[in-house]
Parts: structure tokens; C-alpha cells; sequence
């Protein structure tokens, strides 16, 4: 318990906030821009989830305004096409030496592009840019597509935690992946 806690005191103390600058990306002929999330994007990302997770809608807006705004250095960018239209968006926070990936989601209607890929290799930058050991994730453990994703992208099973998803009891494979530091 005390080591979480000054962990935690650490991250606020030494953690640093990350310069995120915009950016326009190339993905499969298509182009996006990649950049922070702000409080207007909620609705479309919780509009987002509904699409992708058959109709749920795991974050809230508050959980979304208590991430973005968190004294914890923390990393919440989206990806929009020329329309406007956010494609995807991943969250992640940093606790001691580990990154944390708190929220990933790609609309149905853009996935298998590599922007997952993107997104987690954005927070990849973030993690080394604070000299963090690991990134890690939470998956439930019948979503074996995302989980292929993420052992392609160097993330191997640490752990299950069984009951993790409330509203069903399912277990969530908890995956890290050892970045090289320095
Ligand atoms: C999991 C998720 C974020 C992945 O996003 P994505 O944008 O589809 O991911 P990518 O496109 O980078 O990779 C997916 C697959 O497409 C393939 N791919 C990438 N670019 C491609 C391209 N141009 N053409 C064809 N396939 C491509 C990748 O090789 C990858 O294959 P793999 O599954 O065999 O590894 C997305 O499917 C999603 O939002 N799912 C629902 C929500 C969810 O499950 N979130 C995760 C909670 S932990």
C-alpha cells in the first residue's frame, strides 16, 4: 500500500506532462489528424464506444472529464478524418515506472487500417518520453482479436483477474510489454 502511494506521489511529483503537438498522418491512402482529446470530443467518443461495443457504453462522461483533466501526467489523444469524424481514441496515465492504457477504441468503419497500431505506438512515445519500464492493458479474455493486436505489438499475458468486468463477471487478461529504457 505504501509503495502505491509513493508511487503515486512520484508520478505527480516527477511525471511530465507531455508536449502533444497535432499532427496530420498518412494511413492507407486516408489522411488524419492526430490530436488531444478535449471536453467537446466526449459525446462523439461515448458515441464511439456505443458502436463498438454493441451498444455499451463503458466510460462515462465524467470518467472521460476526470482522465482528461487528471493532475496525473496522462496521455488522451483522438484520430479525425478530413470530415471531422473521430475515428479512434486511446487513453493512458502514467503510475510509477508503468504506463498505463486506460481506454482504446477504433469505429467499426475504420478498423484493420492500422490506427490501433498508431494509437498504442503514440503511447509508446509518451511512456519512454518518462522513462516508464512497461505499458499495460487490461483485455477481456474472449476478446481475442484485440488481444492478437497487442502480442504483435510486443504485449505477453502477466496475469488474469478474475471478475474484472463488473456487469458480467468476466475475467480480463492483464498484458505488459517491457520497453527499452534509455
Ligand atoms: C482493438 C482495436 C482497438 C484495434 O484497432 P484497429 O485500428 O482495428 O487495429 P489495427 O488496424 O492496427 O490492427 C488490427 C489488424 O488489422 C491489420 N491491419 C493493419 N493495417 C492494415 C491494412 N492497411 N490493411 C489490412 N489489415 C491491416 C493488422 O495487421 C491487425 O491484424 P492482427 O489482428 O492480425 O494483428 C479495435 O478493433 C477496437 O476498437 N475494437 C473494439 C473495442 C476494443 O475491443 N477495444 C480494446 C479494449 S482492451
Amino acid at each position: 500500500m505504501l509503495k502505491k502511494f509513493s508511487g503515486l506521489v512520484k508520478t505527480i511529483l516527477y511525471g511530465k506532462q507531455y508536449p502533444f503537438s497535432a499532427k496530420y498522418i498518412s494511413l492507407s491512402d486516408e489522411e488524419y489528424l492526430l490530436r488531444k482529446i478535449i471536453d467537446q470530443d466526449i459525446k462523439e467518443l461515448i458515441a464511439l464506444e456505443r458502436d463498438v461495443y454493441f451498444g455499451e457504453t463503458p466510460w462515462t462522461k465524467s470518467a472521460f472529464l476526470s482522465e482528461i483533466h487528471s493532475p496525473i501526467p496522462h496521455l488522451y489523444i483522438c484520430i479525425v478524418t478530413k470530415k471531422e469524424e473521430i475515428a479512434g481514441f486511446i487513453g493512458s496515465r502514467l503510475i510509477g515506472n508503468d504506463t498505463h492504457i486506460t481506454n482504446i477504441a477504433v469505429g467499426t468503419n475504420f478498423q484493420n487500417r492500422g490506427i490501433g497500431k498508431l494509437l498504442i505506438d503514440e503511447v509508446e512515445k509518451f511512456a519512454i518520453m518518462n522513462d516508464c519500464e512497461t505499458l499495460s492493458l487490461e483485455v477481456r479474455l474472449s476478446n481475442t482479436d484485440a488481444q492478437r493486436l497487442y502480442r504483435r505489438l510486443g504485449f505477453s499475458a502477466r496475469n488474469i483477474r478474475k471478475n474484472y468486468y463488473t456487469e458480467n463477471n468476466e475475467d480480463a487478461l492483464d498484458m505488459i510489454k517491457r520497453l527499452e529504457v534509455g
